[in-house]
């Protein structure tokens, strides 16, 4: 793979009926028709009840889709959880795992995360894992430590020519209306880029690392053109037409991710 494409990604969390969703990708797809986007990769996440209905709609479209979450075992008396090879069947190529959202209020620990990263690289899905510190943990210069630690252990006996990606979402930034600084996201993300390429994964060619937390349409030519993102993570501003193609339109001198 020559240069990475930027990945601009939209996580509806629990919004969107089918049909709204249905209208959205429509709408969205339309308002994107005119540009060609080469170095870009368009991805949202519905609910999993809209999935069969962006299907639908995304036929032979380059926006892709994914899920939420996922389940680890393919199939068996698991009462209300989605197996990967469901996920599969619908098209999707993606999956989040270990959103903050997920793991405080749904307890989803690092080892559920690991499970969930296993199972959905086994069936084909390109797992997107969330990774991120609480302010207080921030504040007690604990973030470089509590990184190394979700990734150590939701990566664990991940192959390492695996493909994925890594979210970077500070707890604190997520829905606050505030996003992290230049100067933040830099520092973690080349953290997260080192301690890829320490571990033995192919780090950007595979893996890339990407930012989430309050991304705007105003923010995010600054935030796309920190060395080391790879693309971004979108939550509110992505359930938005116009501020969500204001967002993949974003500008950046010289492409970001096109070959060199
Ligand atoms: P906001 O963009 O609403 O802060 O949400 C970020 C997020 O959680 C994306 O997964």
């Amino acid at each position: 793979m020559s240069g990475i494409r930027t990945l601009i990604a939209g996580n509806w969390k629990s919004n969107k009926s089918a049909e709204e969703a249905r209208a959205f990708v429509k709408a969205l797809r339309e308002g994107l028709k005119e540009k060609k986007r080469d170095e870009r990769e368009i991805v949202v996440f519905p609910p999993f009840t809209s999935i069969p209905a962006v299907a639908d709609e995304l036929r032979n479209s380059e926006i892709g889709y994914g899920a939420q979450n996922v389940f680890w075992e393919t199939a068996g008396a698991f009462t209300g959880e989605v197996s990967p090879v469901f996920l599969k069947e619908l098209g999707c190529r993606y999956v989040i795992i270990g959103h903050s959202e997920r793991r405080t209020l749904f307890g989803e620990t690092d080892e559920i995360c690991n499970r969930k990263m296993l199972s959905s690289l086994r069936t084909g899905l390109r797992p997107i894992l969330c990774c991120g510190e609480t302010w207080e943990q921030r504040r007690e210069e604990k973030t470089f430590c509590i990184i190394g630690e979700q990734l150590n252990a939701g990566l664990h006996q991940v192959p390492f020519d695996a493909e994925f990606d890594i979210a970077y979402e500070p707890v604190w930034a997520i829905g606050s209306g505030k996003s992290a600084t230049a100067e933040q996201i830099e520092v973690v993300h080349s953290y997260i880029h080192q301690w890829l390429q320490r571990k033995g994964f192919a780090s950007r060619e595979r893996v890339r690392v990407i930012y989430g937390g309050s991304v705007t349409p105003e923010n995010v030519d600054r935030l796309i053109a920190v060395p080391d993102v790879d693309g971004v993570l979108v939550g509110r501003a992505s359930l938005k037409l116009e501020s969500f193609i204001r967002i993949v339109d974003f500008c950046c001198p010289g492409e970001k991710g096109a070959s060199p």
